[in-house]
């Protein structure tokens, strides 16, 4: 019995060097990284502590807290809670200085100090987007660029092309403790750019809430391109008939120019010209020939030719066009059946023939059917090649 309460009495005592010792009277910190502006807890914790004293300091060994004893002038700083087993502060408005290794320290004999680093994050500024000449022309060679600055660590850039992702070339320079990113997109300049939006963005650890980007319109001046469309396959007399002139130029060229076979139009009474439309309300006969539309900007001139043909609608008959070319496609479909068909005949009867006449001679010499056939044209050839040499 006494044996067994010396024993406990004993373990009691060892768990108490142990706890007094190394392994329980220790200051533990973590490392931080925040972003500018935002502020830092650095905590300092002992699990089994003795009445010590504890102390956090900053990169430049300065004292910032003792205890609960504030020990630099600093608005910033402010305790958070002080404890025999705690030494909690808080840094508000971080900025890129204040990163480093901070040390917690606890008063034993020797001291013990724990450090723990402060990781700073520059957030980037919005992106610039330089090298836009508004407007581009058509067929320029233009360098887009985007702009970061004050990124830490360094930001990445993408390039959006109406929100199409698209390669650009990076490049990183590093400016004090922060980087500047700039990214180059290369762009050969094409009328479909008119109105296309670059969209440039940042991506930074510091950004996870608030995308950072800048979107730049591209107007592009391009020539005109004219080109006729009408609302009628087949004209014939009588109907209604819309010719437009297509002209998509930037700027919008002037109104289009209609022209019929190189003169001013006739008749402007049956013919109607409204903005790049040229209706003629009734087809007549007369109406016959090369109709031409123009379309200029100050960056060129374009013109295309319709040529009118007016149908008879008597001599195309009360079936109409497209009966007409349905018929027509019909009948080449007999011609050439029939075609096939004598052709046919005539090869099949062609070869009967040589087939039957050949046998008998062939077919001596011969191991099998064909090999005669073949063996009989070879003399054919060869008899026909004697006759003609006698
Ligand atoms: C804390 O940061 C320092 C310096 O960057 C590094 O050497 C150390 O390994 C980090 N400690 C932990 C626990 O991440
Ligand atoms: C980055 O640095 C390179 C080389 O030092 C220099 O040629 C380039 O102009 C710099 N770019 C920017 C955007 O500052
Ligand atoms: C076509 O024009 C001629 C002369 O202008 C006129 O005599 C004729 O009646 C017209 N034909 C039709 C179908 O309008
Ligand atoms: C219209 O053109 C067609 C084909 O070129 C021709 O057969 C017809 O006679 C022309 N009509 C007139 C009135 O010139």
């Amino acid at each position: 019995m006494i044996l067994k309460h010396h024993l406990v009495l004993t373990l009691c005592a060892v768990y108490g060097i142990l706890l007094k010792g190394s392994s329980g009277q220790h200051p533990l910190v973590q490392n931080q990284t925040v972003t500018e502006g935002r502020t830092a807890i650095m905590t300092c914790r002992v699990e089994y502590n003795d009445q010590t004293s504890l102390q956090w300091s900053n990169p430049t060994q300065q004292t910032l807290f003792f205890g609960n004893k504030k020990a630099l002038r600093d608005n910033r700083i402010e305790l958070v809670r002080a404890s025999w087993s705690e030494l909690t502060i808080s840094i508000s408005e971080i900025t890129l200085a204040d990163e480093g290794m901070y040390t917690c320290s606890l008063f034993t004999m020797p001291v013990k100090t724990a450090k723990a680093y402060l990781t700073v994050l520059g957030v980037p500024e919005k992106p610039e987007i330089d090298g836009l000449t508004k407007p581009a022309l058509e067929g320029d060679e233009i360098t887009l660029t985007c702009m970061t600055h004050g990124s830490k660590p360094a930001a990445n850039l993408r390039w959006f092309r109406n929100e199409k992702e698209i390669k650009g070339a990076k490049e990183v320079n590093a400016s004090g403790k922060t980087f500047t990113v700039t990214s180059s997109l290369q762009l050969l300049v094409d009328r479909d750019d008119d109105g296309a939006a670059y969209t440039c963005k940042v991506d930074h650890v510091s950004l996870l809430q608030t995308p950072q980007q800048t979107t730049e319109v591209l107007e592009v001046h391009y020539a005109p391109r004219a080109l006729i469309t009408q609302s009628l396959t087949f004209p014939q007399e009588g109907q209604y008939l819309k010719l437009e002139c297509v002209s998509k130029g930037n700027p919008s060229p002037d109104p289009v120019l209609w022209t019929k076979d190189g003169g001013e139009l006739p008749d402007l009474e049956r013919m109607i010209v409204q903005g790049r439309e040229l209706t003629f309300s009734a087809l007549n006969k007369t109406d016959n020939g090369t109709y031409r539309c123009v379309a200029s900007n100050h960056l060129g001139t374009s013109s295309a030719e319709y040529i009118l043909y007016v149908y008879d609608p008597n001599a195309m008959g009360q079936r109409g066009p497209d009966h007409a070319l349905i018929g027509g496609v019909v009948a080449v479909v007999v011609f050439v059946t029939l075609c096939l068909i004598i052709f046919l005949g005539r090869y099949l009867a062609r070869h009967k023939g040589t087939y039957l006449t050949n046998e008998a001679k062939g077919a001596d010499d011969a191991p099998d059917a064909d090999t005669a056939i073949i063996n009989a044209e070879g003399n054919t050839h060869a008899e026909g090649k004697k006759e003609y040499f006698i």
